[in-house]
């Protein structure tokens, strides 16, 4: 087996067939210890949260172990962020990565079960692609719900179980007691197509990572970890501020977004993370506190309701941000508007079952740091972005909520 060269980038194959993936990528052959090569090599997680890969990989195999149970692999190509595209981009163009990283994973925590579970508009496509594959075991896919929730790991398993996409709480998590309430192993699509590249010999694959970029136009590029985001996503006069993350992320000045550094410890230097690897440069003729509004009234919308911060908080959290996002008002109204946001979004963190109020509520933290200037405007009633400067982010309608 040689290793291919480093430029060999997960998009690199120009169609998703079988035989253009092998003769670009070579084939997988020999054994490997896929714990040690994940773990040599530094590979996080790719679904948000980037969380050490062979130490979920070394959780499964052991709870595996301990209750005898044989466990479960799934991948998660849900992408329930609407700013997202880069797992819909993956497994368009390279689903035998994919599906060779859900059976290597598979082979290192001794699972019988394969899952691939993909937005409803996929399934179709994938499967056709992934039918003719020399696996022993097949790949069940699996056509979730494109909402924002459906992805979290615990709904993700109420639906490969053919219930309801909804957040069940951590306690216990999935990598004890998952899919049929076996042992599962979740990972994000492009956390296994990066294990198969890692399999081939492909030492890099752990440091580079996909993005979403909005500018004028939108794409998905894969970037080395550690570059200059200014490098990656053109940040020129025009742009005010940049959300690094998704809808759980952050919003950074310009300036301050145009010098970090694309990995882990240089984003969290700045508060931000990678998130679902989305990159947004707002420019200057919008408004960011109307296009924060828009998002975080969509999270709102989008929870299931199940939890107290869910139920009392977040939509109070957005209905006022909805109102701050319209210029006018009077000045005592407003920092009413203002210290009942910051209250509200302390309540709420850390008591959810799932993560989602504290993503939503981040990205509101930042919106107010960031958008200082244009909130001032507001309340002189004045808007940089009013109607009819046309929305920016991509905010779904809501539909049936988790
Ligand atoms: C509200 C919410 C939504 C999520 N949506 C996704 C998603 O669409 N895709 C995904 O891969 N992970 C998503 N995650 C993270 C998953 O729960 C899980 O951590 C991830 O799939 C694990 O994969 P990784 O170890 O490869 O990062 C979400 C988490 C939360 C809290
Ligand atoms: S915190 Fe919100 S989104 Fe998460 S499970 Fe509870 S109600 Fe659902």
């Amino acid at each position: 087996m040689s290793a291919p060269p480093a430029t060999h980038g997960l998009l690199a194959a120009a169609d998703p067939s079988l035989a253009t993936h092998l003769a670009t990528h070579g084939p997988l052959s020999g054994q490997v210890d896929l714990v040690a090569l994940a773990e040599r090599a530094g590979l996080v997680g790719r679904g948000g949260a980037g969380f050490p890969t062979a130490r979920k990989l070394r959780a499964v195999a052991d709870a595996a172990r301990a209750t005898r149970t044989t466990p479960v692999v799934v991948a998660n190509g849900s992408e329930g962020e609407p700013a997202a595209f880069k797992d819909a981009v993956l497994l368009s163009r390279a689903p035998h990565l994919v599906a060779e990283g859900l059976h290597l994973a598979a082979a290192a925590v001794g699972a019988d079960s394969v899952v691939l579970a993909v937005g409803p508009g996929q399934a179709a496509e994938v499967g056709r692609q992934l039918a003719g594959r020399p696996d022993r075991s097949p790949i069940r896919v699996v056509p979730v719900a494109g909402h924002f929730l459906a992805g979290e790991e615990t709904a993700l398993v109420g639906a490969v179980d053919g219930g309801l996409p909804l957040p069940r709480g951590k306690v216990p998590p999935v990598w004890q007691r998952g899919v049929q309430g076996r042992p599962t192993l979740v990972h994000n699509v492009e956390t296994l197509a990066r294990l198969a590249l890692l399999a081939r010999g492909d030492r890099s694959a752990a440091g580079r990572t996909l993005v979403t970029r909005h500018t004028a136009t939108v794409d998905v590029v894969e970037v080395p970890l550690g570059a200059r985001l200014g490098d990656v996503l053109p940040v020129p006069a025009g742009v005010q501020a940049v959300l690094v993350g998704g809808y759980h992320g952050s919003w950074l000045p310009a300036a301050v977004a145009a010098d970090v550094r694309l990995d882990r410890d240089g984003l969290a230097s700045v508060g931000a993370s990678l998130g679902a690897g989305v990159l947004a440069a707002l420019s200057a003729d919008r408004c960011g506190v109307r296009e924060t509004a828009r998002v975080v009234g969509y999270l709102a919308a989008s929870s299931a309701g199940q939890c107290g911060p869910c139920l009392n908080g977040l939509p109070r959290i957005a209905a006022a941000l909805g109102l701050l996002a319209r210029p006018g008002g009077a000045p005592a109204a407003r920092a009413r508007l203002l210290q009942d946001v910051a209250r509200w979004s302390g309540l709420v963190v850390g008591r959810g079952a799932c993560a989602h109020p504290d993503g939503t509520v981040r990205l509101v933290a930042s919106a107010l740091r960031v958008f200082g200037g244009e909130l001032a405007a507001h309340a002189a009633g004045w808007c940089t972005g009013a109607p009819p400067t046309p929305a920016f982010l991509p905010v779904p309608t809501v539909g049936a909520a988790a």
